[in-house]
């Protein structure tokens, strides 16, 4: 057995595989979620794959007092990934002070602790909204940081530079940024998926949901960008795969082998694909017509971004496996068992 890793959000979407795959690799994880965004399902899925429960506490990572008497119950954690945060882009124009509050404290609040409790490294969420709308593409790492468009997006933003610079002030930490593009699908046994509050955001839930009858129909924000089919182009990683870059990147802050304190890797594909090749992929490998219209560009919407992986494939030893018609499938076969389960 491996040592200890905590999963802050880790009954979330991204958060729930990840803990598979650090069970999988051996870790014994301890989840904390305030359920605010998920439900604990997800802990039970994580179990129905892995055969083994993940420790799990119901708790707020704002709540500092709580999160003392975690550390000291559990001690000699040896990492964190800390997924927990509000991730509506909408919501956070808002209400920019519950955003900046959540999304800000839980990283202070755990950055403060993990000195005192010895815990040495943190993986953090980021995403590829911190460049804005790359002047090239595929971007890689070293491109520059555009004002955020939302108050969501400049959390990530401004984490990244907490985070940096609480390691250039000597503290001994090690942290792993790890920018996500567009994580999409379900773990292949469509034991845990993507469970989105109310009316979705973003655009697999969307499709998935419209397929099987939640919602009505799906709008299409704008056919006249500067796109070959007019669409914006995204990259879209399969959830699973980005799960096991989490425990890549854990592996190698304990290894030792990072060079540097802190570290920022994209996580994506490197394939640009665009929403209407998205929506014509469902149709393909469900076999179901989906009933959307093209309306007019959401604002704040960026055109074109896909990742240059070159980094994390060569140092982090880590590529994006899966395709997008599996991936695809993965999502339906997910909205499927909630239609199963009576949830949606
Ligand atoms: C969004 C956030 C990003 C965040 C990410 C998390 C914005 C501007 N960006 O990314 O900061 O990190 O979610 O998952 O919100 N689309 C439709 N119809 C829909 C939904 C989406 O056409 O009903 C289109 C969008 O216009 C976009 C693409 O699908 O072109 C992807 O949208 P979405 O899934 O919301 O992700 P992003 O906007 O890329």
């Amino acid at each position: 057995m491996k040592g200890k890793i905590l999963v802050t959000g880790g009954a979330g979407y991204i958060g729930s595989h990840t803990a598979v795959e650090l069970q999988n690799a051996g870790y014994e994880v301890i989840i904390i979620d305030d359920l605010s965004n998920s439900t604990a399902d997800s802990i039970d899925g994580i179990k129905r794959i892995t055969g083994k429960k993940p420790i799990f506490e119901k708790l707020d990572c704002n709540d500092l007092e709580s999160l003392k008497r975690l550390f000291k119950k559990y001690v000699g954690i040896q990492g964190i990934i800390h997924f927990a945060a509000s991730k509506a882009v909408g919501e956070s124009v808002q209400k920019p002070l519950l955003y900046y509050r959540n999304n800000l404290n839980s990283l202070i609040n755990l950055l403060d602790l993990m000195p005192k409790y010895k815990i040495p490294n943190i993986v953090f969420s980021s995403s590829c909204t911190v460049y804005g709308e790359p002047d090239t593409n595929p971007i890689d790492e070293s491109a520059p940081i555009k004002p955020a468009e939302s108050p969501y997006g400049n959390t990530k933003q401004i984490n990244e530079e907490i985070i940096t610079d609480v390691v250039r002030a000597g503290l001994p930490l090690k942290s792993i940024i790890l920018r996500y593009f567009n994580p999409i699908g379900a773990h292949p046994t469509a034991e845990i998926g993507e469970l989105p509050n109310g009316v979705p955001q973003n655009l697999v839930p969307y499709i998935t949901q419209t397929a099987i009858g939640v919602r009505e129909q799906l709008s299409i924000f704008g056919d006249d960008y500067n796109t070959p089919d007019g669409s914006c182009i995204r990259d879209f990683i399969n959830v699973v795969d980005l799960a096991k870059a989490h425990v890549v990147a854990i592996d190698r802050m304990i290894e030792n082998k990072s060079n540097d304190k802190v570290e920022i890797f994209n996580l994506g594909t490197g394939n640009g694909v665009s929403v209407l090749e998205l929506v014509k992929t469902f149709e393909k490998v469900t076999g179901k017509k989906l009933n959307y219209k093209i309306v007019g560009r959401r604002q704040g919407d960026i055109e074109k971004i896909w990742a240059d992986p070159v980094k994390a494939n060569t140092i982090l030893g880590w590529k994006a496996k899966e395709n997008i018609e599996d991936t695809m499938l993965s999502a339906w076969n997910w909205q499927l068992k909630l239609r199963e389960k009576g949830i949606m």
